[in-house]
């Protein structure tokens, strides 16, 4: 009989065997440009099929007044502005005026389901006021969607999407233990408000990317360098949505479009994927597992379990008992946009501190394209994604996709190869209901202000104060996609 020992490495290099294999497999996979050339986008679907385009309210209604109109004035300790070029999201696309026109670019795209976010800010400004103006405005943008033909357009209501009101903020935003609790009043309200023309609710957008900006590696407000802080911040948002989803079935009762539910529940959650820059190294393999752990699966695994598991090696194991999330997907939400290939870096992993050398450095793949944005165009990633998060068996809604490309020459391929992912997927049994562009209009990018230009329409911010919507190549891609489901297109005007 062999010794133990012996027994235990012939298994642990059976072990590692298999998992070189398996990542090898997932990372080769390769999708050939003919067949998705001449692929029929979302092919077999019909109009029940929920496809069209996502926007939050910051980055397109302009005059909002929250933390982050308070933050980007500001400078980074180093003196580089907080917003690229300076830029602020002060008029941005001026959505608050010119949200007519919007909703008649969403029916020339022949699309059924618009995203858009409500600015709590703008609804609370002060702690349990309403405002009247706001709500009604929001209500008009929500009726002429409805009204919409020539198929009506169902609104999904986006509540937060990485800015609060300045009392949030002011009394330590999301590590506040009064957020979440503040966060579903607030929600328990739109939903009174506005239950009768939404079904569709969105409570959160991207938990992940928000704490890791936020708090792990200061780029965004309040500028925190710190992964304890981040998982409690991770941990608050995961409590805010439970209690949010519990607020808004209780509130919205009114099934606005027939279909037999009053309430569909999810949040939207960003999925890169993270692959090691190098197969064989197995440091490089235990960062992207890493940060894949923290960024991937912390939102879902907490849903799943009704327990909220923060791990970042060496730094914080965090455990914290959650019923309140189980049951609390309708859907799941994945925003999806590119792959990070990491490197590890040995003075980072040695000595994990706040603000200290990062663990990692994201390198490029010489063979695949990037986007405007520095991101690599990696359709198969979507792919391998809506695979990998279909085990956890909800439906699956592609709540953001999209690509920064000024020129808007090379958008329409970037969406026919990710909606060929998802055809694929699809195929393969994934439950996908849904399909959203990001974005609809070009709008502010956050710190990198109007550089990266993600619209269907493109503005121009600096040359045109009307800031009309001009068309761009892909909204004919879109139209293709939204025809052979059985979806119409308003007639062109803005073309
Ligand atoms: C996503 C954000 C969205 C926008 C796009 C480009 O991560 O949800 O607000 O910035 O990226």
């Amino acid at each position: 009989m062999p010794h133990p020992t012996t027994v235990f490495r012939a298994l642990v290099f059976v072990g590692f065997g298999a998992a070189v294999l398996a990542c090898r497999s997932e990372q080769t996979i390769r999708f050939d440009p003919g067949t998705v050339a001449h692929h029929k986008l979302l092919d077999g679907l019909d109009s029940r099929f929920l496809l069209g385009v996502a926007s939050s309210a910051y980055q397109t209604e302009g005059g909002a007044q929250n933390d982050w109109s308070a933050w980007e004035r500001g400078r980074f300790p180093d003196g580089r502005p907080h917003i690229a070029d300076g830029a602020t999201a002060q008029r941005t696309a001026d959505a608050w005026h010119l949200w007519r026109q919007d909703v008649q670019a969403i029916q020339e795209l022949g699309a059924n389901m618009y995203r858009m976010g409500v600015e709590w800010s703008r609804l609370e400004p002060t702690e349990g006021a309403w405002d009247e103006a706001a709500a009604a405005h929001y209500r008009q943008v929500l009726e002429a969607l409805r009204a919409a033909r020539p198929q009506a357009i169902a609104p999904m209501l986006n509540l937060w999407h990485f800015t609060l009101p300045t009392w949030v903020a002011a009394r330590g935003g999301w590590e506040w233990p009064g957020a979440p609790a503040a966060f579903a009043s607030f929600a328990a309200r739109v939903a009174d408000h506005f239950g009768d023309l939404v079904d569709w609710w969105c409570t959160l957008n991207e938990p992940n990317v928000f704490a890791s900006k936020a708090y792990l590696t200061a780029e965004w407000p309040p500028e925190v360098a710190d992964p304890k802080r981040a998982a409690q911040v991770m941990v608050a948002l995961l409590e805010a949505h439970a209690q949010a989803a519990a607020a808004i079935r209780a509130h919205d009762r009114v099934d606005a479009d027939g279909d037999g539910f009053a309430t569909r529940v999810g949040l939207a959650h960003a999925v890169p994927v993270f692959d090691p820059a190098s197969r064989f190294n197995p440091l490089d393999r235990a960062v992207a597992d890493a940060s894949d752990e923290f960024f991937n699966r912390v939102v879902p695994e907490a849903v799943a379990n009704g327990e909220i598991r923060v791990h970042i090696p060496r730094t914080v194991d965090l455990k914290v008992p959650a019923p309140e999330l189980r049951g609390t997907f309708d859907y799941l939400g994945l925003n999806y946009y590119t792959r990070d290939l990491v490197s590890a870096q040995l003075r980072g992993l040695i000595a994990p501190r706040a603000g200290g050398p990062r663990p990692f450095v994201v390198v490029h793949d010489p063979g695949r394209p990037r986007t405007d944005m520095d991101q690599e165009i990696y359709p198969e990633g979507l792919y391998r994604q809506l695979k990998r998060f279909a085990s956890y068996g909800w439906p699956i809604f592609v709540t953001e996709n999209g690509m920064a490309d000024r020129a808007g020459t090379r958008r329409p391929d970037y969406i026919r190869a990710h909606v060929y992912a998802m055809d694929r997927a699809r195929a393969e049994g994934v439950p996908i209901i849904g399909y959203l562009y990001w974005s609809l209009t070009d709008n502010f990018e956050w710190t990198h202000g109007y550089r990266g230009r993600y619209g269907l329409y493109a503005i121009d911010f600096d040359g045109d104060p009307t800031l009309r919507r001009r068309w761009t190549p892909a909204v004919d891609t879109f139209r293709e996609m939204a025809a052979n489901i059985g979806l119409q297109p308003s007639h062109d005007v803005g073309r």
